[in-house]
């Protein structure tokens, strides 16, 4: 809909508010941005009070059980709401919607509006109907939306730091994973309105941005693959980090490495998620590339950018997983010495391959006891790491007032390791020199070199 039409009918949303609650990873914290978006032109105004909303969203993550719990539970508290204000329209948006459409309809759940992570155009005529006393419910998935053209509203107030969706959906199809099936096939966005995103927010005080897709190394729009993409983004300014995520091991091509080599705002952080250590294992996850493959990319990334950063994903405790692999993965984790790392423990998924042909045999308790010791190594890495940074000098990007001393700025190195620094007379969006002094297992502490 375009916006001459817009004004010649009265806008749907007029004064409303409109609460949205995020969970799960950071496309649905884009994805938000944009249904914001979505709303304000059809006259919603965000509220960031959950008390005064006349239009709640809660905009859901389905890739392990517990996320889905979390929501159930949110639901109910919901209901409750519902009964003491009248008139309350609440709705489940996103990859619980697209999953569980039918549950989250039936009987008196308190939802009156379910749209999946293709739908959010739709929104404003759903919340409508709602609002007429029917439920509003688009699952549709689609194999051409990107809301290119949709500015997101910025929620996260730093004014530094902003994602940018490059791609949506996932084609990899790894056996213990939901997302190809709420998110949809893999398409990407048309570049040019990226990169006049990445203006537009560079124009507005913005240093940072980080590219955003399920696998963005397949990234391809005509011409335009992720590599070039990346230069088009990194040429915007040299005083424009550029970070993206997620790297899939098996895309991580060599002119990749090069075009990030060769531009020093590209930020020295790759997250390459290697999900288990074991080449048996990988094989039964599908991944499409072993251990050895694996540490081949991490070679190449090292030749390529000696100081760069290595952050992975783990699952603990997948279908069959025998005491050896496990053993796998916790060597590959020393011999790569990741600076961080996301870890989980499997959860299966109705629909998966490995759901419907692996059954899910490891006890619980053994997934527990192995997920203890890969975060306890973890723990051990990533002390390891940042203590190697003390004595370094980092530049720093100032982000934010730090939260535990106002008279702390909180910024990040391009590695991606958060710096905690005497803030002087520094601002979010300054680059600081800092000499690193100290660190916790999470943070490292510095001063500022030059003085202001
Ligand atoms: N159980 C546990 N972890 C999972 N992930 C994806 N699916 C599952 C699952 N069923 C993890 C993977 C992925 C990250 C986003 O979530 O490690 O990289
Ligand atoms: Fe899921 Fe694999 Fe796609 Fe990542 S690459 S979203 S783990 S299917």
């Amino acid at each position: 809909m375009n916006i001459a039409t817009n004004r010649l009918r009265p806008l749907t949303g007029a004064g409303r508010r409109l609460f949205i609650e995020t969970y799960g990873c950071q496309m649905n914290a884009g994805d938000t941005e944009i249904v914001v978006s979505i709303m304000q032109r059809e006259g919603y105004v965000y509220t960031e009070r959950i008390d005064e909303a006349d239009v709640i969203l809660i905009n859901t993550c389905s890739i392990r059980d517990n996320a889905e719990q979390r929501i159930w539970g949110r639901l109910s508290e919901m209901r409750r709401l519902r009964r003491e204000r009248p008139g309350l329209i609440v709705g489940v948006i996103g990859c619980m919607a697209e999953r569980l459409r039918e549950q989250l309809t039936e009987g008196d759940r308190g939802v009156d509006v379910v749209a999946g992570p293709d739908a959010y155009r739709d929104l404003p005529r759903l919340v409508r109907s709602a609002e007429a006393g029917a439920k509003g419910v688009n699952v549709l998935l689609s194999q051409e939306e990107t809301y290119a053209e949709i500015a997101p509203v910025r929620l996260d107030r730093n004014g530094v730091c902003a994602f940018v969706s490059i791609m949506r959906g996932c084609n990899n199809f790894c056996s213990y994973c939901v997302v190809p099936y709420t998110r949809g096939v893999e398409r990407s966005r048309d570049p040019e309105t990226i990169v006049a995103e990445v203006e537009t927010l560079f124009a507005n005080g913005y240093r940072e941005v980080t590219l955003l897709g399920q696998n963005v190394n397949s990234y391809r729009f005509g011409e335009v693959d992720f590599p070039e993409l990346l230069r088009r983004t990194a040429s915007v300014s040299p005083q424009l980090r550029v970070r993206f995520a997620t790297s899939h091991p098996k895309d991580m091509s060599d002119r990749l490495l090069e075009t990030m080599a060769s531009m020093p705002n590209i930020c020295r952080a790759i997250h390459l998620p290697a999900q288990s250590g074991a080449s048996t294992m990988l094989r039964r996850m599908n991944r499409k590339y072993d251990r050895e493959w694996y540490l081949g990319r991490i070679a190449a990334i090292r030749r390529y950018m000696p100081d760069c950063a290595i952050t992975t994903d783990l699952i603990a405790g997948f279908s069959g997983e025998t005491a050896e692999e496990h053993e796998a993965t916790l060597s590959l984790m020393r011999e790569v010495g990741y600076e961080s790392a996301f870890m989980f423990k499997y959860s299966e998924r109705p629909g998966t391959f490995a759901q419907r042909h692996m059954p899910d045999d490891v006890p619980d308790a053994v997934k527990s006891a192995r997920l203890t010791e890969i975060i306890a190594l973890q723990g051990e890495l990533s002390l390891a790491s940042n203590r190697r940074d003390v004595g370094r000098e980092f530049e720093v990007l100032a982000e934010s007032v730090s939260h535990k001393r106002d008279d702390q700025l909180a910024g990040r190195t391009s590695q991606n390791k958060v710096v905690v620094f005497d803030r002087r007379d520094w601002r979010p969006g300054d680059y600081v020199r800092v000499r690193i002094t100290g660190c916790t297992p999470v943070t490292l502490i510095g001063e500022p070199i030059d003085n202001r």
